[in-house]
């Protein structure tokens, strides 16, 4: 099986030796960076980081489009997304990681189709359920279901915002999940994405969102999602 992943910018190590998978299509245009190949038992996993190698590309200046056809040049059964995120339920703690079930887009102006002209895609149930539950049952304190709401940053929300999105059904916001689901989707790649919650959303607890710790927690659980993800592939 080949798996595709797409990481944040926190460093992350996985314990197989990496490898440069060449860069096979550029006809969407630059992907983030090469595509760093690890072989595990039964599993060859591709792993890009989505905002560059240097942490240069902010999340609306992505270009998914590139990205997720790159993946599929490589011949890829499933694309995983990992995902930091605010959390908007009040019940689902910092540090937590938890696997969406489905998702809002208030994104606007990414290129987010391969097609101008062709079809409509369904996507009522954006990720794979199939992919999702695997994921999930591989470590008990994953929580599977939540509905992610992607704006489109670099800044984060206001806290009025934030109520909306709660008004809406959003349990999980970040900035980056979206067009990467339904890309994977129009290229009828199957798609889950792996949430780490680095803070709550804004407004939900007293005064700012402490940006220190938001980040700190994005680096020091950064190792979660690899735990995840090498489980996934038979490597632990
Ligand atoms: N909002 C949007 N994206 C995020 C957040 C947030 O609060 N935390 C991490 N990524």
């Amino acid at each position: 099986m080949k798996i595709g992943v797409f990481v944040g910018s926190a460093p992350m190590s996985f314990s197989a030796r990496a490898s440069t998978a060449p860069t096979v299509d550029l006809q969407w245009g630059d992907p983030s960076e090469s595509v760093q190949q690890y072989s595990f038992a039964d599993t060859e996993c591709y792993v890009m980081r989505r905002h560059g190698a240097q942490s240069q590309i902010a999340p609306h200046a992505i270009n998914y489009r590139a990205n997720l056809w790159q993946m599929k040049s490589l011949g890829v059964d499933a694309v995983i997304g990992t995902h930091t995120v605010g959390s908007i339920d009040p019940n689902l703690a910092v540090g937590g990681l938890v696997i969406p079930h489905n998702l809002i887009d208030y994104t606007w102006g990414r290129e987010s189709t391969f097609d101008d002209h062709r079809r409509h895609v369904e996507f009522s149930e954006p990720y794979d359920a199939g992919l999702c539950t695997s994921l999930a049952k591989l470590d008990s304190e994953v929580l599977h279901g939540g509905v992610y709401g992607c704006t489109q940053g670099p800044r984060l929300e206001t806290a009025a915002e934030i109520a909306r999105l709660a008004n809406d059904g959003c349990t999980l916001v970040g900035m980056t999940g979206m067009p990467e689901a339904s890309l994977a989707r129009e290229l009828e790649i199957p798609f889950a994405s792996i949430c780490l919650i680095v803070n709550p959303a804004a407004g939900l607890v007293g005064g700012a969102i402490d940006m220190a710790a938001l980040r700190e927690i994005s680096t020091t659980g950064a190792q979660k999602f690899v735990n995840l993800i090498e489980r996934f592939c038979g490597a632990q």
